[in-house]
């Protein structure tokens, strides 16, 4: 057996993404889920980047037992000094440490000579190993650095401390053959490398992220770093569904590589993360799409029902997209509600709860099924709470082709109700001029989608917006029957964000 070691970096290099910004309590809700998935390290954040980082790992190094959590910190004493800080009451704490190496990144952007660069890494290795004994030790853009060069600095990491060396694709750069060779040069070459963890981290800028993976995996890497829905800056990081289900679905290719990833709820978290995020899964995106298990073309359908492997290699329930039989309505009580909640992986507090059921109640009066999928919906949104500065009371629209909309919303704000009416080209920018009366201020509106929950003429709308504050984006999420209150959901969602933050 030849055991890989992930390193989920959802949360810190999946979190980069424009546009993604989570607050401590849905990184908490991450952090659980990608536990529970059965990663072994959990990359929480980079805590000198900012107070927000820096609360949210030690939120997560607080909160999470079943596995490592790791935080990111340049190598620069202190940054390790913060992360430290942060990290310090995990049970399995790592401290990362990045320098540049690729001569462009040295020279135009940490304005230091190579020998300088290997300097830095010794006296920061050093340090943090004096505070903690798992390290790992970054060479940032990696592929574009001088093969040489790089033996030379993971060599003086080692004898500085690292545990762990991880060799980036930062700039999602390189073909999977030469990244393959390149694993195996560091192996062959770095004098003392002996039983240090040789970790994979690849970008998606040429779409290669997790070809070039699992290239590393077969040259002799034993950690891959990934997010779910290959979240990340750019095109985003590799996708840890789509490693992790390779080698699975290739065993007989990765002979004897294993993950302890629990496959069976990787659609939950892909689900989860979505929501959370507020980033759509593309449809046909492999493993987690909504169409990766679809099948149109009349031959395909015809093979299918004959057996579903002539053009299944996954079966849907391997990545648990079970559909449940059961929906619940109107009429199910607290009891059946919480029950389904737990069968579908959730255990939340007991006034997270109320407050879902709440929901449950209001949404089952306007719907008659509730399906699965729409439960876990309703549970996302409840989960990511923000304190909530104004609270939608209710709103009127009045629309048409040929008219402009007119609209008017009243918001709940410290027991106290505010009204006001306002115009708009359509009922959305009507509904959103009035709440920007009743806020007060400016909350231009960036990007707007929704989306269905499920298909059916009652289906569930979930608005995503982003809105900008100065150069701060603060992304807002509703969900309702009703299209125009989902969207004022999402609005003053990203508004209470903005508010919270403030
Ligand atoms: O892409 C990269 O180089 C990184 C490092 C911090 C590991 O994310
Ligand atoms: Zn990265």
């Amino acid at each position: 057996m030849k055991p890989l070691i992930i390193l989920d970096t959802t949360l810190r290099d999946g979190e980069q993404m424009p546009g993604v910004s989570l607050n401590i309590s849905e990184k908490l809700e991450i952090a659980r889920q990608l536990e529970s998935l059965g990663v072994d390290y959990i990359e929480a954040g980079f805590p000198a980047s900012s107070p927000g980082d820096f609360q949210a790992v030690k939120a997560v190094a607080g909160a999470i037992k079943g596995c490592g959590v790791a935080a990111l910190c340049r190598c620069v004493r202190s940054d390790v000094d913060k992360a430290w800080e942060a990290l310090k009451g995990a049970v399995k704490p790592r401290l990362h440490l990045v320098i540049a190496s690729s001569p462009i990144h040295m020279e135009y952007k940490l304005k230091m000579e190579p020998d300088e660069v290997i300097e830095r890494t010794v006296d920061c290795v050093c340090y943090a190993k004096t505070l903690c004994d798992d390290i790992q030790f970054s060479c940032e853009d990696a592929t574009r650095s001088d093969w040489e060069f790089l033996t030379r600095l993971c060599a003086a990491a080692i004898d500085a401390g690292a545990t762990t060396i991880n060799i980036p694709d930062t700039v999602g750069y390189s073909m999977s053959e030469e990244y393959a060779r390149l694993m195996v040069y560091i192996q062959e070459n770095t004098p003392n490398f002996g039983d240090v963890v040789l970790s994979c981290h690849c970008h998606n800028d040429l779409g290669l992220a997790v070809a070039n993976s699992l290239a590393a995996i077969d040259a002799g890497a034993r950690q891959v770093e990934c997010t779910i829905n290959g979240l990340g800056e750019r095109a985003g990081n590799a996708a840890l569904e789509e490693i992790v289900m390779g080698i699975k679905t290739r065993s007989d290719y990765f002979g004897g590589v294993t993950t302890n990833i629990v496959t069976q709820r990787i659609a939950r978290t892909s689900r989860l993360v979505s929501t959370m995020t507020g980033v759509e899964v593309q449809k046909n995106k492999a493993i987690v799409g909504e169409n990766a298990f679809a099948h149109e073309a009349g031959i395909h359908q015809h093979g299918m029902l004959a057996n579903r492997q002539t053009y299944e290699i996954i079966s849907p329930d391997e990545i648990g997209l079970t559909q449940s039989a059961l929906v619940l309505g109107k009429h199910s009580g607290r009891h059946a509600f919480a029950e389904r909640l737990a069968e579908l992986g959730y255990s939340i507090s007991e006034e997270e709860l109320e407050d879902a059921f709440r929901r449950f109640k209001e949404l089952a009066d306007r719907k008659k099924n509730i399906s699965d999928r729409e439960l876990e919906k309703l549970i996302g949104h409840e989960l990511a709470d923000v304190p909530e500065a104004f609270q939608l009371e209710s709103f009127q629209v009045h629309t048409g082709n040929k008219i402009n909309s007119l609209a008017s919303v009243t918001l709940v704000k410290d027991g106290r109700e505010d009204t006001e009416a306002a115009m708009g080209d359509g009922p959305i920018s009507a509904v959103y001029n009035a709440v920007a009366r009743v806020v007060g201020g400016d909350w231009p509106l960036v990007d707007y989608s929704i989306k269905a929950v499920t298909g059916g003429d009652d289906a569930l709308g979930e608005v995503t917006v982003h809105v900008a504050i100065g150069s701060k984006i603060f992304t807002g999420k509703g969900l309702s029957s009703d299209i125009i209150e989902a969207s004022l959901r999402a609005y003053i969602n990203a508004i209470n964000r903005a508010l919270a933050e403030s």
